[in-house]
């Protein structure tokens, strides 16, 4: 649990897909929530994080089954408005005293609509103004028997208590998830309740900067602190906050393991070096790395190497910076939530992320992690409070492992290098067309196989190799993005002419699942 002077809300997790997005929203609508799993809530944490609201979320299981996830007593005895949504309206009907059933051919999954009772609800301010709601549905049981206190303002085809309420407790419970996108009013509903439980919207990004540094300050002292520095979002804004709080006591490693794009160290070292004059250590040691991975095609050996590499390459320059004593990361908060499994068993490893886990242990290291309470797009917004450039803080996510995972089959200096040039002429394509931003990510991946072709009447026999465009939330979901014919013609004949080694350009349209973002 954080510590944080900010009005607080606590989101109780019954594993529902989309748990996060309940907090996202909440996020934008300026409050700090935390979520944690329906296990992990009893009484002494309910005291000690001293929600002024709590969200009961989705969730998979059935009320109706034998030892099925409950919320603590506790919670419908705090005092604070409850809002309960699908899994978590059931859950707060069962244990108030109400009952659930089975839907026998009432389920109801996707898009539905809610027509209202005709009394008004103060949770429904600005609803039903063309008489009837869109909401977005998932659900197998319904309520059958509403608990004391509550009456009904809202219903559906499948649901007849799709929005029920006990106003005088301030207790509301939905059947619908007013979280997704597919309910366009639910960020409505969402922004009522906060007002219903007197939230003043206390959490932006001006008041987090602050409170952000001067909780650096106080852990950090006047100890040293080093940071590993990749050119990405993450390391950049918590570099840039870091500094701010403790300036020169903050040495970055940035190392270059010549995987890079085309310009890429030069310009992550020149923005550091130019806008911040922060020390910054440049490690080039591509020489090392390219030589681990000569001979190396296994896409998993690839990853270890690189990871195991890539620790020792900077526990040997952090020891330059001598007797640092905290090792600053950009930890995310979803990295942190601990999610509901209920199958319990340990998920299958489909890729090896590389990341500087296990040398704080190694190192004596303590951790700084100033972005652990953040989203994505608020370390965005962070990063735009501290200043940091706008084309800095749109790049395309780049992975840990770099170029080497965009290289199928062996590594070599000459594929490298075909790579870099393709990669910055398709770059460059999607910038000119001004298709950059509404991309999540982009790249070149350069095949293992060498094709025939015809230029100038000549034969050539080269590389082919694949383009990658995706959109996506998270990274964890991807579509590929439909450019049109004439973008990839265009984009083909371009690299094609101007990089010597590629004869063939294909587009990947696979989405994720069943394929990943990247090749490996
Ligand atoms: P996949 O290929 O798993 O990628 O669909 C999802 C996202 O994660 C990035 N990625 C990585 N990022 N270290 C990172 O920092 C890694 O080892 C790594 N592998 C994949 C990938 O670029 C995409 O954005």
């Amino acid at each position: 649990m954080s510590k944080t002077h900010h009005q607080r809300l606590l989101i109780i997790d019954f594993g529902s897909q989309v748990t996060q997005l309940i907090a996202r929203r909440l996020r934008e609508l300026d409050v700090y929530c935390e979520i944690h799993p329906y296990q992990t809530v009893d009484d002494a944490f309910l005291t000690r994080f001293a929600p002024q609201a709590v969200v009961l979320s989705g969730g998979p299981a059935s009320v109706l089954d034998e030892g099925s996830p409950r919320a603590p007593d506790a919670v419908f005895e705090l005092g604070v408005p409850v809002l309960g949504i699908c899994y978590g309206q059931q859950v707060m009907m069962q244990q108030l005293g109400g009952a659930v059933e089975r839907g026998d051919g009432t389920a109801e999954f996707g898009r539905a609509y809610v027509t209202p009772a005709d009394r008004a609800l103060p949770l429904l301010e600005g609803w039903f103004s063309e008489g009837r709601e869109q909401v977005w549905m998932s659900h197998g049981d319904h309520v059958k028997t509403l608990a004391p206190g509550f009456e009904v303002f809202g219903t559906s085809p499948g649901a007849p208590f799709a929005i029920t309420a006990d106003p005088a407790r301030r207790f509301y419970a939905v059947q619908f998830h007013p979280e997704v996108h597919h309910t366009p009013g639910g960020r409505q509903i969402y922004a009522n309740f906060l007002a219903l439980a007197g939230f003043t919207g206390d959490w932006t990004m001006g008041a987090y900067r602050d409170e952000a540094i001067a909780k650096i300050r106080e852990t950090v002292g006047d100890a040293k602190v080093i940071c590993g520095l990749s050119g990405g979002v993450d390391s950049s804004v918590a570099a840039v906050l870091i500094h701010e709080a403790i300036g020169d006591q903050l040495t970055c490693v940035f190392v270059d393991h010549g995987l890079l794009r085309e310009g890429e160290a030069t310009e992550v070292v020149g923005m550091f070096r130019d806008n911040y004059n922060i020390p910054l250590i440049h490690a080039d040691e591509s020489d090392r790395f390219l030589s681990a991975l000569d001979g190396v095609s296994d896409p998993e050996q690839k990853r270890k190497t690189i990871g195991r590499l890539f620790i020792d390459v900077f526990q040997h320059h952090a020891g330059d910076v001598g007797g640092a004593k905290f090792l600053a990361q950009g930890t995310l908060y979803p990295d942190v939530i601990e999610s509901v499994s209920f199958s319990g068993g340990p998920s299958v490893t489909i890729k090896s992320h590389h990341n500087v886990g296990g040398l704080p242990e190694k190192m004596g290291l303590k951790l700084v992690e100033p972005l652990r309470e953040l989203f994505k797009d608020e370390v965005r917004e962070l990063g735009r409070e501290l200043g940091l450039p706008a084309s800095f803080i749109g790049r395309h996510p780049f992975p840990g492992p770099g170029l080497a995972i965009r290289c199928p089959g062996e590594i070599t200096p000459e594929k490298l290098a075909i790579l870099r040039r393709a990669d910055a002429v398709y770059l460059d394509q999607i910038r000119q067309h001004g298709l950059y931003d509404d991309i999540w990510q982009a790249f070149v991946a350069i095949l293992p196989v060498r094709t025939v072709g015809v230029m100038g009447d000549a034969r050539t026999y080269d590389y082919a190799c694949a383009l990658r465009a995706v959109t996506s939330v998270d990274g964890m979901t991807a579509d590929y993005y439909p450019f049109s014919h004439a973008f990839l013609g265009e984009t083909a004949t371009r690299i094609i002419n101007e990089v010597p080694g590629i004869n063939r350009v294909t587009y990947d349209i696979t989405s994720k699942p069943p394929g990943t973002i990247e090749w490996e």
